[in-house]
């Protein structure tokens, strides 16, 4: 207690609040533990015995070629992967110390506590705005109204919507542009107050601004979610994420600071890769 009141008193007025994001940060508490985990199609291996640490609250970018697994990992990780049919994963997966390919897990529990945007924004296409955001909560069984419009409209002011579509909720989540149908899909997700967050190239249909505005969300939601970016652009990579894993052919070829892995990567494929030398 003293000690926490004498580290209140030496932080300058209004930086509080950073400093407790840092200090947080410095713990770097682990989320998700990814230990030996392999994707298969069938008989083809296209994940290959991925081992990497996810830090709490922090953002993670999944860099590398098209078809070397990023999409696979990353449905490996909310068990998405196993409704491909002819799809299954191995190896461990361990959400806050618990694997989440447990024979006692509810995997529909993991996709609530992991939650999923798409590379093309999916809005279910005859619903509402509001409804689209309402849905996974109604699903669960919540029926309390204000409760429910509650949630809608912070889950659309944490996706940075609410303004855009306030006085519009019962217009169809259709008749929003793809930007704003990104950013809905982002609420709808956010509804379910997931802790952690998986984005599969969330921006690569969107124009300029829409993507900076996909950014500046990543960038705040980060403070309170733990969240996985799948994206092609390194410039992206570069500007939201603190980690970056590169892959290559289902291996994870190198995980580290996305600043290392930027300025100074210890791999030649992950050099060649990032200077735009294939891929
Ligand atoms: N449904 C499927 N059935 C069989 N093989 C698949 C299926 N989906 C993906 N694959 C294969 O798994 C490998 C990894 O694909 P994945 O979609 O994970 O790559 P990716 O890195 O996300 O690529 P991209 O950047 O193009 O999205 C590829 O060889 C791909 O052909
Ligand atoms: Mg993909």
């Amino acid at each position: 207690m003293e000690e926490s009141m004498e580290t209140k008193e030496a932080v300058p007025e209004g930086d509080s609040e950073t400093r407790k994001t840092s200090i947080e940060k410095s713990a770097e508490k682990i989320k998700v533990r990814i230990e030996n985990v392999n994707g298969w199609y069938g008989s083809k291996r296209a994940i290959k015995d991925v081992n990497l640490d996810i830090k709490e609250k922090s953002v993670t970018a999944f860099i590398g070629p098209s078809g070397c697994g990023k999409t696979t990992l990353l449905r490996c990780l909310n068990r998405m992967h196993e409704m491909t049919p002819g799809a299954h994963a191995d190896g461990r997966v361990v959400l806050d110390g618990i694997d989440i390919y447990d024979k006692s897990i509810d995997p529909v529990v993991i996709r609530r506590r992991i939650g999923m945007v798409f590379q093309k924004p999916n809005p279910f296409p005859t619903m509402s705005i509001f409804d689209n955001v309402a849905a996974g909560l109604r699903l669960n069984g919540m029926r309390n109204k204000t409760i429910i419009r509650e949630i809608v409209e912070e889950s659309l002011k944490n996706a940075a919507l609410w303004e855009e579509v306030k006085n519009q909720l019962e217009q169809p989540g259709m008749s929003l542009s793809g930007g704003q149908q990104q950013r809905l899909c982002i609420a709808r997700a956010l509804a379910m107050q997931p802790e952690v967050l998986l984005m599969d190239e969330p921006t690569s249909s969107l124009d300029p601004i829409g993507s900076s505005k996909i950014e500046e969300l990543v960038r705040i939601l980060k403070d309170s979610v733990t969240i996985i970016i799948v994206t092609h652009n390194m410039q992206q990579a570069a500007r939201v994420s603190d980690f970056t894993a590169f892959m290559y052919l289902g291996d994870l070829i190198e995980y580290g600071l996305t600043n290392q892995i930027f300025m100074k990567p210890e791999k030649e494929l992950t050099e060649r890769y990032i200077s735009g030398k294939f891929g």
